[in-house]
């Protein structure tokens, strides 16, 4: 036997027990390492030019994105067409919430036209939650508010794990606004569940008790395999930073000084948005040897694609 239809055997017995993608906290280490495994085979499968994937045909998906998004976004909507899905894309501009309707009475709306997969970006942290109690297709959140980012922190996963071969025994810094951010919080439980090491440092007015993370950069990025650099979460404060940009740039910008007192051949990972200068140096965000950046959305599309797969198998 050739080794296309074994992966293919194999591919096909991958599965999830969810209807929806809310979180990483209900996901287990198998589940994970099936989205993981999943994605692998759609990473090769999008490499390929002319590659067409009929599998969701005849499937529309919702992608309703009340908050701004240029990679996710992009990524849901690309991965549902590469599955050969319709995919309808919904902002807050141009749509009734501007109006005055409810958040809702809008889910409501979009429930009774029946999609077949519901993508949703709010500010608010119950959104994702509240999109699955009305929606009677499977929902993906794709950030709500400052709690979860569950495919962003899967892209991470494979993004490493297609790097380093494994994620186990990895120490990972995570750098920056971790108060405030999604991406830090899903990543987090992630990094928990598959034994990965991680270290948060950032101002401390940035800093969650229960991350028990350091102000010192060198403490901070000592022995690390892989850091990931976040953006200051500037639409989420509640109250104006005791520093300047130029301040945190001094003290936990990402150069190539600071870089060094991670291990020698550390990666670099940023979910985007990236503010050259202020979190990171520009140097560092372009150096192909250190930054992982761009592999990370394409990675964005296969994970994508594996979770739309995964939980559209029951009704296919
Ligand atoms: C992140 C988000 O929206 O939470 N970006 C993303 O999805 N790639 C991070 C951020 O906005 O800083």
């Amino acid at each position: 036997m050739n080794a296309q239809p074994e992966k293919k055997m194999h591919v096909s017995k991958l599965a999830i027990n969810h209807r929806d993608l809310l979180s990483l906290e209900t996901l287990s280490v198998d589940e994970i390492n099936a989205i993981l495994d999943l994605a692998e085979y759609y990473v090769v499968q999008n490499r390929r030019k002319s590659q067409t994937n009929a599998l969701l045909k005849g499937l529309v998906m919702v992608n309703m994105f009340l908050e701004n998004s240029t990679r996710t976004r992009l990524s849901f909507e690309m991965a549902a067409k590469r599955l050969g899905a319709d995919v309808i894309n919904m902002t807050v501009e141009g749509s009734s919430i501007k109006k005055g309707e409810s958040f809702i009475d809008t889910l409501k709306t979009v429930n009774a036209m029946r999609p077949d997969l519901f993508v949703i970006r709010h500010s608010a942290e119950s959104s994702a939650q509240m999109a699955a109690e009305h929606l009677e297709c499977p929902v993906l959140n794709a950030g709500d508010g400052t709690r979860e980012h569950p495919t962003q922190a899967l892209l991470d996963a494979l993004t490493l794990r297609r790097h380093f071969g494994h994620l186990e025994g990895l120490n990972v810094s995570i750098c920056g606004d971790i108060l405030h951010s999604r991406v830090a919080h899903s990543n987090l439980q992630l990094f928990k569940k598959m034994g990965v090491n991680v270290k948060c440092v950032g101002p401390g007015e940035l800093m969650p008790l229960s991350a028990g993370g350091t102000q010192d950069m060198k403490k901070g990025l000592e022995n690390a395999d892989a850091i990931m650099v976040l953006r200051i979460q500037k639409e989420r404060l509640q109250q104006s930073l005791s520093f300047t940009e130029q301040q945190y740039f001094d003290t936990f910008g990402l150069t190539a000084e600071r870089l060094a007192y991670a291990k020698k051949d550390a990666v670099v990972l940023h979910p985007g948005p990236m503010n050259r200068g202020v979190e990171i140096d520009a140097s560092i965000a372009d150096d192909p040897k250190r930054s992982l950046i761009t592999l990370q959305v394409e990675m964005g599309v296969a994970v994508r694609m594996a979770c739309l797969d995964l939980l559209t198998r029951s009704a296919r």
